[in-house]
């Protein structure tokens, strides 16, 4: 058997869906699939916003959440050129997307309550083509929290922003899971990175990681701060998840003249682009989490520059997914949150 966590919904709309922790048969690898037993997986937005009916794309009830996983190779059904049994592997957290810069080829399904089940489970088997050897200086709990988090902050930075070494970049509310990914890696490009958050001690935090400095969004008039830090010069590239109006604030004051607004989240609600950025000839752009091939750049380059991904909180056990999601809807977090998954002794 296999124990999971799966969701069940509930029959109001205004109330949290159900997770259960449910046993279900171990899945039995088909040709070219590997069977995976699962190490930690760690938690995204998007699985508190399936919980609370707000997730508007292509919800499948009564099966298994999560999209991040590490695990490692205990079945192979036929060859494969890359993996065997025994190697440690992280998960593509979705399916349907190879390498198209433009978007995803196929029909894309993100990992968990989805037509691509989840990983928040003791075991999963996987097309060869969804299983990536884990870079091996990364603990099970860095692993599992790289893959959403870690692809999204890369393609946002790389392929949308085009950052590279001595960009001014603004990362906005840096305490969430893929803003930490994206101030990494745009230190280790040689970026001059700031940041915003609602907390000094995250600003702390991120210069800790790197970052030149920081401006508090709940404070009046923060991008004249921001400005005075960065000593007057604007941002070339922002990479922006969650800052709703404030957006509109970076757009019209922050970003310097053609400079791009990378959005890959709206936590913070809907803004407007208004008249300023388009005469500032600033660009926009949308930009979801990316395809394989970029997922494969995203674990290379964190192999070469040797980063670790910050983990906020481990628990042990599926049976606290519950209690994690609802840190995570807190906010107090700076990283990502993980559940490492127990095995008994077989
Ligand atoms: N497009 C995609 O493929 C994709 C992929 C991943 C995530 N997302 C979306 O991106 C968003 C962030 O995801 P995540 O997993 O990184 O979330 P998360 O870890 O839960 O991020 C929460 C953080 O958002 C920041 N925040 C909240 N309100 C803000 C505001 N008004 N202005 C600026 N920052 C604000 C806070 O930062 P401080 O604590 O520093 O204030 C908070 O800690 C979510 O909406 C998610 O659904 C999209």
């Amino acid at each position: 058997m296999s124990t999971a966590v799966i969701i069940e919904e509930t029959d109001s709309n205004t109330t949290f869906h159900n997770l259960k922790v449910v046993q279900l048969p171990r899945p039995v690898p088909k040709t070219n699939q590997a069977l995976v037993k699962i190490g930690a997986a760690a938690l995204n937005h998007r699985e508190y916003w399936i919980l609370r009916g707000q997730y508007g794309m292509n919800v499948e009830y009564n099966t298994i959440i999560g999209a991040d996983a590490v695990g490692t190779v205990v079945e192979l059904n036929g060859e494969s050129p890359n993996l065997k049994v025994g190697d440690r592997v992280v998960l593509t957290p979705a399916v349907g997307w190879e390498k198209d810069p433009r978007g995803p080829e196929k029909e894309y399904s993100i990992r968990g309550a989805s037509k691509a089940q989840g990983v928040f489970t003791q075991y999963r088997a996987l097309d060869f083509s969804e299983i990536f050897k884990a870079p091996a200086h990364l603990t099970d709990a860095e692993a599992a929290a790289l893959p959403l988090a870690g692809l999204t902050a890369y393609r946002a930075l790389f392929t949308k922003g085009h950052v590279s070494k001595g960009h001014n970049v603004l990362i906005t509310g840096i305490g969430g899971g893929v803003a930490v990914f994206a101030l990494q890696f745009a230190v280790a490009a040689g970026a001059n990175v700031y940041v915003t958050s609602s907390d000094d001690s995250k600003i702390a935090r991120a210069k800790e990681l790197g970052a030149k400095g920081g401006a508090n969004y709940r404070k009046a008039n923060w991008e004249d701060d921001l400005l005075k830090i960065t000593g007057g010069q604007k941002i070339g590239v922002t990479i922006d998840g969650a800052s709703g109006v404030g957006a509109e604030i970076i757009m019209n004051k922050v970003l310097a003249p053609g400079g791009i607004f990378v959005s890959y989240g709206q936590t913070g609600g809907d803004f407007t682009i208004g008249w300023g950025p388009i005469i500032n000839n600033a660009e926009f752009r949308g930009s979801t989490m990316g395809s394989n091939a970029e997922f494969e750049q995203t674990l290379k380059f964190v192999e070469k520059h040797q980063i670790h991904p910050i983990v906020s909180k481990v628990w042990q056990g599926l049976e606290h997914a519950e209690e994690a999601l609802h840190f995570l809807k807190n906010g107090a977090q700076f990283g990502k949150l993980v559940v490492a998954v127990q095995h008994d002794q077989e």
